[in-house]
């Protein structure tokens, strides 16, 4: 009875002391005066703030028609919004800033999958606590990254976005970008709150084409598609975004079993929940709702807190919660969230008008932007060391649509940057060799040029030179949201063009900027060297120079597999192995012989059924060797963990950084296992002949999956694990699991 007492004498008191607990009662007073329509206001966001801003925006403001504006305004108007809003509106709630800083604000990063390629945490964390900065400054509260979405499809333009098609790899650097936008407290200066997006499934698009429909059994989406978003709870991402796609028919942002089972019940995830462009009123199109007011209420019910652009909160909550189909508490709960994140950025109940200045490009942010290119980098062929530039090359002859083109090397989502403050790869060469050495011809104005009008000029080039370089790919209109391609070679008269210059007999080396995996076979049959950069950024230009010279090694590794061919796809390295799996190198009918030589496989006819380039792979200008894996003990049993180590050394001439993966396969289990899966991945640096181990530690979680109850678990048997270069090759050692001990 004391001790009961005791208990809750000092719960109250410890309510009445905790700082969280004031905030909740101070949110508890504001709410009880706010009007229903305050609170729908809270709940949209809108996208209607120009520069200047209107006056009819004022007068909403004013009223408390809206919580957060997304990509609206120029910095000095958003200083203006939010004193209309702390001063003006009736209870001085301030506004909320969203934008999409995606990978760079000011200074471009490269796009997520290329920083994917860098397996480098640490700096991708430091590249978005720079874009934080950058974004902060200039009056931005929120940013719409990271994208986590896993993908197996390179046609889908939104490919650019993701951080490739592993869910470890992307929930290691999802991870890091959360620590980087929202640092140890979302209250700290430079920081944003970061949006774990696009809830989910939304990689899985059929065909590849944006916003298509995705069907995604259970024990797929809790394996592969939501371990990044598990991963981002945990991270302590502030707000989630709902995708725009149908989950196995049911629109994402009405998705009962995913925002509320899934997301808040399993989870326990506390922050906002806001839904993507319009996708709440999608849902009519989508043929789930039947008008505007029935997709508010399945938004809301499913645990959708703020509307993006689309406006059935505001038009239609209030009805639904007079007839009682929504009620008061649901809607309390939502802006109680909204409401909470303002606080936690310090702008609620704290200093909402901070200063806000224009932002400049600093010494600092260009290095780390170099860093991450040079990081991300990917070198896929090197015959004969044509790379680094040998000290013989005097003239180098430059050619292609994208050696010169600012905007297209900064890929897309960059509102806030300016071409002129990129540096481009020819400006880089022309600095670094003196213009004299450089022949530069663009031979195609753009990738998708079809005209050859100029391809005499640059084969003159090439003749007059001692080496080509071809600067290659797709624009950056070329991928992105709503940029699915159905083909995915070089555009335009681009492989005509590699035809002609391969002609000269000079080396070429083809580099990549392109905004997804390519498919470019003949035109790496024709180049002794292939550098595949991605849409790079800002600091493009000068990191691939750093490279192209050797005054670093390349040391970037393919985040998703490339293709042969479109048709291979979806191809991606976890795969299951069939029943009848086939062997590399077996193609099926030999041309003109109808009989199927190697048996009924699991193959193609006419291609390889292997990636041309698979998932890890990246080669270095040294070689490294790989030992065979160690095991610390044969035997893994519950509780305890086994190390599994491995000796690297570096056999070749010069120093450089290679990045060691740890892959385990599941031999026999009650389900079918892939034939592998990344568990762990390290950079090293080593000095030539340099030898050092690496270790990892696996426990009984890293072997866990969901069985046909969706239950998870390990189960007890053997495992094979390797630590390899990349996904494709590497010898293995085996451990057991033993359940329980014996
Ligand atoms: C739609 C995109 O799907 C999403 O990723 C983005 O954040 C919003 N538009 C806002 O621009």
């Amino acid at each position: 009875m004391f001790g009961l007492l005791f208990r809750t004498l000092s719960m109250t008191f410890a309510l009445q002391t905790s700082p969280q607990a004031e905030i909740e009662k101070r949110i508890d007073t504001l709410l009880a005066r706010m009007t229903l329509e305050e609170k729908l206001g809270q709940m949209s966001q809108s996208t209607a703030m120009r520069s200047p801003i209107s006056e009819d925006i004022k007068q909403q403001i004013r009223q408390g028609r809206w919580g957060s504006f997304l990509n609206a305004g120029l910095p000095a108007d958003r200083v203006e919004a939010q004193r209309i809003a702390v001063k003006e509106s009736r209870l001085r709630i301030p506004l909320l800033f969203g934008r999409d800083v995606i990978h760079g604000y000011r200074t471009v990063f490269p796009i997520p999958l290329g920083q994917s390629a860098t397996w480098n945490p640490e700096l991708i964390e430091r590249a978005a606590a720079t874009a934080a900065r950058e974004a902060s400054t200039e009056g931005i509260h929120w940013t719409f990254a990271p994208m986590l979405d896993i993908t197996r499809d390179p046609r889908w333009g939104r490919v650019a976005e993701t951080l490739g098609e592993d869910p470890y790899l992307t929930s290691q650097l999802g991870a890091a970008m959360i620590r980087g936008f929202q640092g140890k407290s979302l209250g700290e200066a430079g920081r944003l709150a970061a949006c774990a997006k696009h809830f989910a499934g939304y990689g899985a698009a059929e065909g590849g084409r944006d916003y298509n429909s995705t069907f995604i059994p259970e024990n797929q989406l809790r394996e592969v598609y939501l371990p990044p978003f598990h991963a981002a709870v945990t991270a302590g991402v502030a707000t989630f975004m709902t995708a725009f796609n149908a989950l196995n028919g049911v629109p994402a942002s009405g998705n009962r079993f995913l925002l509320d089972h899934i997301l808040r019940k399993e989870w326990k995830f506390t922050g906002i929940v806001v839904s993507d462009y319009e996708s709440v009123i999608e849902m009519v199109k989508h043929g789930v709702a039947a008008d505007a007011g029935e997709a508010a209420l399945k938004a809301v019910t499913a645990g959708v807190d703020m509307e993006m652009v689309s406006t059935t909160y505001f038009e239609h909550l209030r009805r639904l919660v007079e007839q009682r189909r929504i009620s008061m508490a649901t809607i309390d709960a939502a802006v109680r969230r909204i409401l909470r994140l303002k606080h936690q950025l310090g702008l609620l109940f704290g200093d909402p008008m901070r200063p806000v200045a224009a932002v400049e490009i600093s010494t600092e942010a260009r290095a780390i932007a170099k860093e991450v290119a040079i990081e991300s980098f990917v070198l896929l062929k090197n015959d004969n060391g044509v790379l680094p530039f040998a000290a013989a090359v005097n003239r180098i002859a430059v050619i292609g649509p994208l050696a010169d083109s600012a905007v297209d090397q900064m890929g897309s989502w960059v509102m806030d940057a300016k071409p002129e403050e990129t540096e481009t790869p020819l400006a880089s060469l022309r600095k670094k060799y003196g213009a004299d050495r450089i022949q530069y011809v663009a031979a195609l104005a753009n990738s998708r040029d079809t005209s050859r009008e100029n391809f005499g000029a640059a084969i003159k080039a090439a003749k007059a030179s001692d080496m080509v370089l071809l600067l290659l790919g797709e624009e950056q209109i070329l991928s992105g949201e709503a940029h699915s391609r159905a083909f995915l070679n070089l555009p335009g008269a681009q492989e005509a063009l590699v035809d002609e210059i391969a002609k000269t007999g000079k080396p070429i080396v083809t580099i990549i900027l392109a905004g997804r995996p390519l498919t470019f076979h003949g035109v790496a049959a024709k180049s002794a060297g292939v550098l595949y950069a991605w849409h790079p950024g800002t600091m493009g230009g000068p990191a691939l120079v750093e490279l192209l010279a050797g005054e670093r090694s390349p040391s970037g590794k393919l985040s998703i597999s490339f293709p042969r061919t479109v048709g291979q796809i979806p191809i991606y390295y976890n795969h299951l192995n069939t029943g009848r799996p086939a062997s590399v190198g077996e193609l099926g009918v030999p041309l003109g012989n109808p009989v199927n030589p190697q048996g009924f496989t699991s193959k193609y006819l006419d291609v390889d059924f292997t990636p041309e380039y698979p998932f890890g792979l990246g080669l270095s200008y040294t070689t490294f060797e790989y030992s065979t894996p160690r095991i610390s003990s044969a035997i893994l049993t519950r509780g305890s963990r086994v190390t599994v180590s491995a000796d690297i050394t570096n056999t070749g001439k010069r120093e450089a950084e290679e990045v060691a993966q740890l892959y385990v396969r599941d031999l026999v289990a009650s389900v079918a296992r892939p034939v592998r899966q990344l568990k762990g991945f390290r950079r090293v640096r080593l000095k030539p002949g340099e030898k050092r181990t690496v270790s990892f530690a696996l426990s009984e979680s890293d072997l866990s999956f969901y069985n046909e109850s969706m239950r998870l678990l390990t189960e007890a048997g053997e495992f094979q694990v390797w630590i390899s270069p990349d996904a494709a090759r590497g010898s293995d050692v085996r451990f057991s699991f033993q359940a329980s001990p014996h």
